[in-house]
């Protein structure tokens, strides 16, 4: 169904593989059209709680936009292909589902700008970020120069993105780009581990909690707790609420029905 990706569902988790290794998963034009058919495909299906995205073979989480399609641009078209990357990038960071990257290897431009489009990321001790665009006479053009500089000191992001500079896994660690490092060969259980556990929660309390947090970025912190306040209300309602506070009381394990 997908030339440039892999979809699978592992009960109620989603795994998307962009899957050209051949060319360290760079995204061309096809790939970013499909990126965008495949979220909407997880937004709309009630079966998927949590999505993970990785990158298929050995080397490459995204090593970056398509560089051979970049060399053919021009002002009009460069900044469509910046428009249409970013509008992707903020479906995938608006899924209203949590989305998990799984960084397998090389994350570069492109490539980086999507796992930090993901709510969490965790990586593989061969995974290297960066935002070397600066190195091809060009910025970076889906969100990374506004999403790095909000999740990392922005002092240390103007350097990367400055310099190109390659970040390693464990200095990706240490500045709070992910959240976990593990062998490579663990990289995808332990992903699956993380959804699972995710999508084992009531998805009413988990897709407010996502919204509320995510709101951060856009609201003051009054605004921010007005929405908290509300969203928290609209969890009291809900019948995983009566259900999750009644196996408490009864010391049993809660069961959700996302109601
Ligand atoms: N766009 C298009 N093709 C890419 C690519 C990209 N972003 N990144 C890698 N490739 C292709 C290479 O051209 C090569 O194709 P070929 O076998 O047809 O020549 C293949 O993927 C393997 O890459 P290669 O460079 O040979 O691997 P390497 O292990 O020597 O180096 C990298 C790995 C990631 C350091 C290197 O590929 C690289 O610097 N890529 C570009 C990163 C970048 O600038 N990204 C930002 C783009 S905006």
């Amino acid at each position: 169904m997908y030339e440039n990706l892999l979809f699978e569902k592992r009960g109620n988790v989603a795994l998307v593989t962009i899957n050209r290794p051949e060319k360290l998963n760079a995204l061309n034009d096809a790939t970013i059209t499909e990126l965008e058919k495949v979220f909407t495909e997880i937004k709309t299906d009630d079966e998927i709680y949590v999505a993970i995205i990785t990158g298929a073979g050995e080397k490459a989480f995204v090593a970056g936009a398509d560089i051979k399609e970049l060399n053919q641009m021009n002002v009009v078209s460069g900044e469509a292909m910046s428009v249409k990357g970013q509008k992707v990038f903020d479906q995938i960071e608006n899924l209203g589902k949590p989305v998990i990257a799984a960084v397998n290897g090389y994350a570069l431009g492109g490539g980086c700008e999507l796992a930090m489009a993901c709510h969490i990321r965790v990586a593989s001790a061969k995974a290297k970020f960066g935002q070397p665009e600066v190195n091809l006479g060009i910025i970076p053009g889906y969100g990374g120069t506004q999403r790095l500089a909000r999740l990392i000191n922005p002092g240390r992001a103007l350097e990367y993105i400055l310099t190109g500079d390659m970040i390693d896994a464990t200095e990706a660690l240490q500045i709070g780009l992910v959240n976990h490092v593990y062998e490579p060969e663990e990289l995808t259980d332990k992903a699956f581990e993380l959804a699972n556990k995710i999508a084992s929660k009531g998805q009413i309390a988990v897709r407010m909690a996502l919204k509320t947090v995510l709101a951060t970025k856009e609201t003051s912190q009054s605004e921010g707790q007005k929405l908290e306040a509300a969203l928290f209300g609209v969890c009291i309602g809900s019948e995983d609420f009566k259900e999750g506070t009644s196996a408490f009381l009864e010391k049993r394990k809660p069961e959700f029905k996302n109601k």
